[in-house]
């Protein structure tokens, strides 16, 4: 995995357009695709489910970096791979053997992702971080999309390169929420390797521009 990667959210795409939406970031400068997956459960929202991920892996040329925002992930982990992801990311929050959750998800072929909400500390990956590909720390509580930035996040981030760097993992640290022009570039010098952006990308005038200018920002 590459470092300082833009990663747009389809959550903020035209649902009606998501073909169209799909090919601007495929050719877009963007790394991955950002899919958010919610149950009503876990969050007080739902967004899509397996046919909507499964049109979108169809069309969809850049890694596909599912987050999981749904209780007892665990049940699903073989059918997202089977539909495609390349990334899957759990809740710390959802899991109660995450360690587990962790070999699963690596036995099925894929990159294993942990996020982390607001209110979750750090400290609480001691022990897992190397068994980690992705960190996703949540700088909005998860749910949904166009909120505003957490600031403490950037002292998250700073404390987790840190364990990372520690524990001689190779973890990626994802930053998921509010992300714009303003902040990007702060996050990346803090220690972060990629950006989520969902609004800022796909409700400005001109997406592809936006995820340039993103990119630039943090090159
Ligand atoms: C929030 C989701 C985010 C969301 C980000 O629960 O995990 O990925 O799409 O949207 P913005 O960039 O609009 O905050
Ligand atoms: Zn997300």
């Amino acid at each position: 995995m590459g470092k300082r990667l833009v990663a747009p959210s389809l959550l903020a795409a035209d649902f009606a357009n998501l073909q169209r939406d799909i090919e601007i970031v495929n050719n877009s400068k963007a790394d991955w695709f950002h899919l958010d997956v919610m149950d009503g459960v876990f969050v007080p929202n739902i967004s899509f489910g397996m046919p909507v991920v499964k049109s979108i892996a169809k069309h969809a040329k850049k890694t596909l970096d599912v987050h999981l925002m749904i209780v007892d992930p665990d049940r699903y982990v073989k059918t997202f791979a089977d539909l495609g992801a390349d990334n899957l990311t759990v809740h710390y929050e959802a899991c109660n053997h995450l360690h587990r959750t962790l070999q699963s998800i690596k036995s099925e072929g894929m990159k294993a992702g942990v996020a982390l909400n607001p209110h979750t500390s750090i400290g609480l990956l001691e022990d897992t971080i190397q068994d980690i590909d992705l960190v996703c720390l949540m700088s909005v509580n998860p749910g949904f999309g166009g909120q505003s930035f957490i600031e403490n996040t950037y002292q998250k981030v700073a404390a987790l390169k840190n364990l990372i760097e520690k524990k001689n993992s190779n973890a990626l640290i994802e930053i998921d929420g509010g992300v714009n022009a303003t902040n990007a570039k702060r996050l990346v010098d803090s220690g972060a390797d990629v950006l989520v952006a969902g609004s800022f990308v796909f409700k400005s005038e001109n997406p592809e521009a936006t995820i340039l200018d993103l990119k630039e920002r943090i090159g």
